[in-house]
Parts: structure tokens; C-alpha cells; sequence
């Protein structure tokens, strides 16, 4: 399949919006890759830390990044991440890399590094990529992009009923505040204020919008 032909549906927001759970449900409904950008961040900051580099020493980071094989692919339609062979696995949701994570991505080499790996992915398969700069920088051409957003009051909530340990404020701080590519809403994306929808509405609210926007084979 030519790049050219296969389509990108681009999911951001900040933390604990959503954009998991709507992105999966969207992707097994259309049979396109669900792609997480947000753990390729997590992966390459589990793998910083498990090296003992500082997070904050930007160059030793950019030294990490150059020194080992972050692999991002997919199996039987699944997208895969292995840091030298290794998958993270459950460690990449822990709350050192929550901790770590913004500091880690807001450093540009590791961005450039990961972007290019991001829009590997469309080489090969129609693709829903979550994260926070899909429509705004990775794939800014695609006209299917959401922002999906909630007040910070239900998305402390959404994440403390999952256990917490994580402290979305600071993260959605740095990720906003950041030199390059920070959170935005572009331009053109299509806004969903979450916090009073169930994950079905917000689902059928996406697929509403993809039709209007004219995204064929729903
Ligand atoms: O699931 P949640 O929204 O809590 O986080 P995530 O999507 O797993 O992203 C973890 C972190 O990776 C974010 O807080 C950002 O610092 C970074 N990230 C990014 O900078 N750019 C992206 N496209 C995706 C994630
Ligand atoms: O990927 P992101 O961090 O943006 O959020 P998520 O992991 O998809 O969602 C965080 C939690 O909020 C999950 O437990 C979802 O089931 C829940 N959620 C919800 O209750 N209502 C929504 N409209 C969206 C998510």
C-alpha cells in the first residue's frame, strides 16, 4: 500500500482525557492501527531511567537516544515497542516515567527521533495516532484530527480510578508550556469537551464528525 493512500486519524489531548479508550474503539471498529504515541515518550523515558541517566541532563539524554534501538512496529495489527529487544511492558505506566516523562519529551532531539518513527507508521497502515502534537505537527495535513479534552477536575478523577500516581497538572504544565511542538488545539481540529460523556457518546461524536469530514468506509 502506497503511503499516499492510507488515511491518519489524529486523537490529542491532555491527560487522562481519553484518548486511549476512544482511540481503541475507533481503530477495532474501522480495522486501522491504533498507535499510542504517548508510549513511545514513555518507553525511550523508562529506558533513561533505567540506565541511571538524569532526566534533566538534556544532553546525556540525547546521548541515551543515540545509543540505543527503539523499535516501533506491529504485529497481527497491533502496534509493538521494544527498547533494545525489551518490552517495557507494564513499567511504561509507572510513576517514575510519569514523573519523568514531560521532562524527557520536551527535549527536541528526542521529539525529531520520535516524530519521524510516528509517521513511519503510515507507511504502512491506515492509522489512529494519539498524543498531543498528531494533528498540529506530525500529521498536520490530515483533515481527521480531535482535540478531546475534559475540566482537570474529571480527568484527576478518571485517574484516581485507576489508582492514581499520577500527577496530571504538573505533566499537562510542562507539555503545554514546551519550546517545541507543545499541546495545542490546531487550528482545524474538531474540539470534544469530555466531561460529561460516557466513552460511547464520545465515540459516536468522533464518527459524526468523521463523516462530515468525509472519511469514506465507516
Ligand atoms: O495517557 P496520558 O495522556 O496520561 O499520557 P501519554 O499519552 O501516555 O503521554 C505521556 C507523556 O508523553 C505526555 O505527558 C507528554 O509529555 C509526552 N507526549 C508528547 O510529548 N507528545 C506526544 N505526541 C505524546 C506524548
Ligand atoms: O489516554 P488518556 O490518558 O487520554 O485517557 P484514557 O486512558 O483513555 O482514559 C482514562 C480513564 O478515563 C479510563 O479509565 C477511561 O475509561 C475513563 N474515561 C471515562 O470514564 N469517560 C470518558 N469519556 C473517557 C475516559
Amino acid at each position: 500500500m502506497q503511503e499516499d493512500e492510507n488515511n491518519v486519524i489524529a486523537i490529542d489531548g491532555p491527560a487522562a482525557s481519553g484518548k486511549s479508550s476512544v482511540s481503541s474503539r475507533i481503530s477495532a471498529k474501522i480495522g486501522y492501527l491504533h498507535v499510542n504515541s504517548g508510549l513511545m515518550y514513555r518507553a525511550f523515558t523508562w529506558s533513561v531511567l533505567r540506565s541511571e541517566i538524569d532526566p534533566n541532563d538534556a544532553a546525556s539524554v540525547v546521548g541515551h537516544l543515540n545509543s540505543i534501538n527503539l523499535n516501533c512496529g506491529q504485529s497481527d495489527g497491533i502496534s509493538t515497542l521494544r527498547v533494545n529487544g525489551l518490552d517495557p511492558g507494564l513499567e511504561l505506566k509507572s510513576s517514575e516515567v510519569n514523573e519523568n516523562v514531560s521532562v524527557v519529551s520536551a527535549v527536541e532531539e528526542v521529539r525529531e527521533a520520535l516524530v519521524s518513527k510516528q509517521r513511519d507508521y503510515l507507511k504502512i497502515a491506515n492509522i489512529v495516532m494519539e498524543g498531543r502534537d498528531i494533528g498540529s505537527v506530525v500529521f498536520p495535513e490530515t483533515p481527521y484530527k480531535f482535540y478531546i479534552d475534559a475540566s482537570v477536575e474529571v480527568r484527576a478523577k478518571r485517574r484516581m480510578a485507576e489508582g492514581g500516581g499520577d500527577d496530571l497538572n504538573k505533566r499537562d504544565k510542562i507539555d503545554a508550556s514546551r519550546k517545541v511542538s507543545p499541546l495545542l488545539i490546531a487550528e482545524d481540529a474538531c474540539v470534544i469537551d469530555t466531561s460529561e460523556m460516557d466513552l460511547d457518546q464520545v465515540v459516536q461524536a468522533v464518527f459524526n464528525e468523521l463523516k462530515v469530514r468525509g472519511l469514506e468506509k465507516l
